[in-house]
């Protein structure tokens, strides 16, 4: 249903150009889930912007394409993206507090989606609100409704921010680090919630999230991010038992607890690199990685592996049946 394909942005910075992301490429198909994970500053929210059409005016799409059923939303004017914003493509955003208009009750805010997307008024809109209130989990939705956002507590907000969101019926959701704000018992509550939500629709979902954990227990399918590029893609499953990018292999070492074959990779020395400090040719991780090699400073290409997964990494030219894309 989405596919996005060698998406390049960059920032207008200082009189100078410099690219946030590049040749991104992935799919998600109705009724999946595909998670996007990554250190913080690697670009997950600018992709999650660019989906949207949502970049600010000083970043733009250079080049690729976003395949939404048939159109290119890349080329969409924000005219274009009005008739779907909201609508078939919808977002929730890590800040529910600043999302939520503070002066107006939880209720009020989930009718005035159903007015705009459904036209309901009086009685229909009552009973919309405190069917909607409930689907997302509030046993009590006549109270919840009278209540303004800050008398609620975050996972409740980012209850009532889905209730919002899904409100239009889209045919795509994105959740840019819904939990991260949220202690481990809302985080659950709200990641059971997205898992339940999912399963009763054909609804396709991108969660974002730096927690690979998050992921793992929501995700089929996971984008594996570091500085713009997406280092590796495929099954969720896949790439946590068996990492191949020396990133994701990393990444997934430092969880918790995870049995590390190496314990080295256990943290990864340094950090995403800035805009301005980002390597101008080859790898974007050849800096942090410990099997780098002369060639790492060319051109590398995304080598699709026997399973299917893409990898960005020039180990795979001849590996694991890695093929160039
Ligand atoms: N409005 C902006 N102007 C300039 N640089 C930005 C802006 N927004 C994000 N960036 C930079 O773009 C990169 C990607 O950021 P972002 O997509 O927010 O990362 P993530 O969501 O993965 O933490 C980072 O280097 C960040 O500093
Ligand atoms: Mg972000």
């Amino acid at each position: 249903m989405l596919k996005v394909d060698k998406l390049n942005v960059s920032i207008k910075m200082n009189k100078g150009l410099y690219p946030v992301l590049e040749d991104v490429s992935f799919s998600v198909a109705r009724g999946d889930t595909l998670g996007i994970v990554g250190e913080s500053g690697c670009g997950k929210s600018m992709t999650a912007m660019a989906l949207m059409g949502l970049l600010r005016k000083n970043i733009k799409i250079v080049s690729g394409q976003i395949n939404f059923d048939g159109m290119d939303l890349a080329a969409f004017s924000q005219k274009q993206y009005e008739q779907i914003r909201g609508k078939r493509l919808s977002m929730i955003f890590q800040d529910s507090m600043s999302s939520l208009n503070p002066l107006m009750k939880a209720g009020k805010q989930i009718g005035e989606a159903y007015q705009i997307h459904f036209g309901l008024s009086g009685d229909a809109l009552d009973s919309k609100i405190l069917e909607s209130l409930n689907s997302v989990g509030f046993t009590n939705p006549e109270e919840t409704r009278s209540k303004y956002p800050h008398q609620l507590s975050g996972g409740q907000r980012q209850r009532v921010m889905i209730a919002m969101a899904i409100a239009g019926n889209p045919e795509l959701l994105i959740a840019d680090e819904p939990t991260t704000a949220l202690d481990v018992t809302s985080q659950n509550k709200i990641l059971t919630l997205i898992k339940n939500i999912q399963a009763a629709s054909a609804l396709a979902i991108i969660i974002i999230s730096h927690d690979i954990t998050v992921i793992s227990q929501t995700c089929s399918h996971v984008c594996v991010m570091y500085s713009g590029w997406i280092v590796e893609h495929g099954k969720t499953k896949d790439i946590i038992s068996n990492p191949k990018h020396p990133y994701a292999e990393a990444l997934i070492a430092a969880i918790p607890n995870a049995k590390a074959k190496d314990k080295e990779l256990g943290v990864i020395k340094g950090n995403v690199p800035s805009l301005l400090q980002r390597p101008k040719e080859g790898c974007v991780f050849a800096e942090r990685c410990k099997y780098r090699m002369p060639e790492c400073s060319g051109e590398i290409g995304n080598f699709v592996l026997k399973d299917g997964r893409t990898v960005r990494c020039i180990l795979y030219r001849h590996k694991d049946g890695g093929k160039e894309q």
